[in-house]
């Protein structure tokens, strides 16, 4: 259909219809789906959250689907492709699941570590998130499915993240925040926005009209839509007149209750209304859901399929960095001796992070699972660690079954005041949502049972999760727990607390689990994990372990309790008594292999100890198998960090997440990650861009061989020789220190190139002039940075080439770029 047509059949649309129809429309018709209309041919456009996978519609025990690695890991790639074909796999995934919209890329930057929602993002990078994200829309929309580019703007951390006020200068707005968000809508126009639940300079997010109205949608041209983050709209008329087109979820909302009311008395006019609606309509006719219908393509690859294994084996393994490489440790070899596996991650391997991007995964191949299946479950011994969960998560399937049936999963009954059962039902989970209206419409309390499968006698923790009055009893065993409501948005979803006690459970024992039933349940479960044991007897354990092994690979990690949406972390030290088992272990073992299993900066007071440290960040259902692999090099870990790591808490130009009576104070302005560590001259653990692989490499006659008319350097080239004698992919970094020294120093660009031992290439690095410029806030607009020099290297900590760049010429707004960067 031709845009003429289109916005006519729109105009008809939009005129068939009586101003309550409309309004209905603004708000969403469920939780995660839009309103229909069969007047107008509108089918509900169904949207699932990203970015990490496609979950579908309820938060837990919904349907299987593809769990990515988490977006920091995917970012460590440094490579737009990779994100094109993670854009590409969420489409197929949303076109299996019949959902027109993934709620996805996150790209709120790394401000500082302590977010607990980092692992969601990609960096503290306003170019390399800008570009990679912009990668992920092309890839999900080339495919008809809407991407939603989250959270505009702000929402840097989780800390009261619903009324947090982020109070930063125009500088720092317009050269680091806005910066990822105009790069991904000038290169790849996503379908929507979502604007976030904080304030920005005082105003909030969904209000914002010098944001919403005037940057995105005026100077911008931004023709989607822009809808709220989730319960994020507290207002009508502020929010409506400020460029917000759609509440959600819906269909009870601000703007439900009041916006007829407020368009008749004539404090809202109509046709605001109107352009809202048109907006959604354009959406809905890009995904197929109006106008031109779409049909779901069918036989896509399954979750579990051996094709969707090892694209995500390979997109995971790629983005994995090896920090530190003492004497070639790295790679393994298959015939390398005995390999002692060692740690809770390498049991319990941490796949994903908590919150709205959690996905169920059809299997989570663990670290040790995957070291067995590539090295020979002979030559490989596995030993658990210390503890590391401070919450325990609802019991895994292949602990509890039906109680009558014996199929795995528990047993949910629902009592009204009477005490008469209204619900007996299964699910092939431990915990129950509150999304099952269906089964508590007149609850009074909820009953949850299941049989405990052990092959024998074993100590275990049993317990339940969530709040609520609770009585647990298991063989003759009762227990009274009174778990609160963890507070804040998400508290209920993300994060419910759990209590457990241990026992000796016998094959077969049954717990059964009750409670009131509350408004505030929003997920609810039974509890069944390991008995705890004390760190000394896990220590001793593990250094007996790896006495006996030729190489100990150490797994530590952190845990959803700290990389998660909804809460932020207090410390970047590993949690439980890991640091002392890594220690511990490196004082015994022949060579010692620590593999990271977080998605974000953690401190390794244990690093001088060791041989290598593979950092693995959250890889995904494949986990094991992608550790694997980048231990034995047969996929090259050539990731580079998208963070700086910091030596200890506390360092760094930006820490604490905590606002003062409301307001959190970007008081390093533009001086963000790596920039602001150049700027304090502190070097850090490892610098943003840092990344061994298994080579090394040699740069020689660094130079800008092309500038733009306004002086920026549009081409810089650098030869680059594989110096060792392995493969490697090089990843060569381009950035500029203006002359200013108000300035930060930036990234402008980077390049990548693949070679084999002694090989050499010339490598041109397209630089981004939209990073060449400052904002002038007394003019309010750009001008150009046309001096500095220019830096290429590895990283900022190894930089091989410095090369000035002498002012040239007067800067004029150039207009905003189509072109697609490619690397
Ligand atoms: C999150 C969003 C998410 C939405 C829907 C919110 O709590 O901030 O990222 O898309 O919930 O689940």
């Amino acid at each position: 259909m031709t845009d003429a047509n289109l916005d006519s059949q729109i105009d008809e649309a939009i005129a068939a219809l009586s101003l309550d129809e409309k309004i209905q429309l603004l708000s969403g018709g469920a939780f995660f789906a839009l309103a229909g209309n069969d007047t107008i041919g509108l089918d509900p456009v169904v949207l699932s959250d990203g970015p990490t996978g496609v979950r579908g519609e309820v938060v837990v025990g919904g349907r299987e689907s593809c769990l990515l690695p988490n977006a920091s890991l995917l970012a460590q790639t440094w490579n737009a492709e990779a994100l094109g074909e993670v854009g590409e796999l969420l489409a197929e995934e949303a076109i299996d699941q019949e959902t027109h919209v993934v709620l996805g890329p996150t790209i709120n930057l790394h401000r500082t570590p302590l977010g607990g929602r980092l692992f969601e993002a990609f960096s503290e990078d306003p170019l390399l998130t800008g570009l990679l994200a912009a990668a992920y829309v092309r890839g999900l929309q080339r495919r008809g499915i809407g991407a939603s580019l989250k959270h505009f703007l702000g929402n840097e951390s989780e800390t009261e993240r619903t009324t947090v006020n982020a109070v930063m200068s125009d500088q720092a707005l317009r050269e680091v925040y806005l910066a990822p968000f105009q790069i991904v809508l000038e290169d790849a126009n996503p379908w929507t926005l979502m604007a976030a639940y904080n304030k920005v300079n005082g105003t909030p997010s969904t209000e914002h009209s010098a944001l919403l109205e005037g940057v995105v949608k005026e100077e911008w041209g931004y023709d989607g839509v822009v809808v709220s983050d989730w319960f994020a709209t507290g207002s009508c008329v502020e929010s409506v007149t400020a460029g917000l087109d759609l509440v959600m979820p819906g269909p009870v909302t601000a703007w439900s209750e009041s916006l007829a009311d407020e368009v008749r008395s004539g404090a809202v006019a109509e046709t605001v209304v109107d352009e809202h609606l048109r907006r959604i309509l354009l959406l809905a006719s890009r995904v197929g859901a109006f106008g031109e219908k779409r049909t779901w393509e069918k036989g896509l690859p399954a979750p579990a399929s051996e094709a969707r294994s090892t694209q995500l084996i390979n997109l995971a393994a790629r983005g994995m960095v090896v920090l530190k490489n003492d004497s070639q440790t790295l790679p393994l070899t298959a015939k390398g001796g005995n390999i002692a596996v060692i740690g809770r991650h390498g049991i319990d391997t941490i796949a994903q992070g908590g919150g709205s991007a959690q996905v169920r995964p059809p299997h989570i191949v663990s670290i040790a699972d995957g070291l067995r299946a590539a090295f020979g479950g002979e030559n490989v011994t596995v030993t658990d660690g210390v503890e590391t969960r401070m919450v325990l998560p609802a019991a895994p399937t292949s602990r509890v079954s039906h109680p009558m049936t014996g199929v795995p999963g528990i047993r949910v009954r629902v009592f009204n005041d009477a005490g008469v059962v209204t619900h007996d039902g299964h699910l092939d989970v431990a915990e129950l949502e509150d999304s099952r209206t269906g089964w508590l419409a007149d609850a009074a309390q909820i009953e949850l049972s299941a049989r405990l499968q052990v092959a024998e006698p074993t100590d275990l923790q049993v317990g339940v999760r969530g709040p609520g009055r609770w009585h647990v009893e298991i063989a003759g065993r009762e227990e009274a727990f009174e778990i609160p409501f963890h507070e804040g948005p998400g508290g209920g979803f993300f994060r419910p607390r759990s209590q457990a006690f241990t026992m000796r459970v016998n094959p077969g024992d049954l717990i059964v689990a009750t409670t009131k039933r509350t408004e505030l349940q929003r997920i609810v479960g039974i509890v069944v994990a390991e008995a705890r044991r004390s760190p000394a007897v896990a220590i001793s354990r593990a250094v007996a372990s790896a006495a006996a092994a030729d190489t100990a690979v150490v797994v530590v990690g952190n845990t959803p309790d700290q990389e998660t949406e909804g809460q932020d972390k207090s410390t970047l030290a590993l949690p439980g008594h890991q640091d002392a088992l890594v220690a511990a272990v490196a004082g015994q073992a022949r060579r010692t292999v620590v593999v990271v299993n977080a998605a974000t900066p953690v401190l390794m007071p244990w690093a001088n100890l060791v041989d290598a440290i593979l950092f693995v960040g959250l890889p995904g259902q494949e986990a094991g198998h992608a550790v694997a692999a980048a231990l034995l090099g047969d996929i090259l870990p050539e990731g580079r960090l998208v963070t700086t790591f910091p030596q200890a808490d506390g360092e760094g130009p930006a820490w604490t997440t905590t606002p003062v009576k409301g307001d959190l104070r970007y008081t390093e302005g533009a001086f963000v990650g790596h920039r602001g560590w150049y700027a304090q001259g502190h070097a850090p653990a490892y610098w943003f861009g840092h990344g061994l692989g298994y080579t090394t490499w040699e740069y020689t006659e660094p130079s800008v061989i092309e500038r733009a008319g306004d002086g920026a350097a549009t081409v810089v080239a650098v030869t680059v020789r594989n110096a060792g004698d392995f493969d490697g992919r090089e990843t060569v970094q381009v950035y500029l220190q203006p002359i200013d020294e108000e300035q930060p120093i930036r990234l402008i660009g980077w390049s990548q190139v693949e070679l084999g031992p002694g090989a050499e290439a010339r490598v041109e690095v397209e630089c981004d002039i939209r990073l060449q410029r400052h904002w002038d806030s007394d003019a309010d607009a750009w001008t150009s940075i046309d001096a500095g020099r220019i830096y290429v290297g590895r990283n900022l900590g190894d930089v091989r080439g410095t090369l000035d760049l002498a002012p040239r010429g007067a800067f004029e707004q150039s207009e905003p770029s189509s072109a697609v960067r490619t690397i």
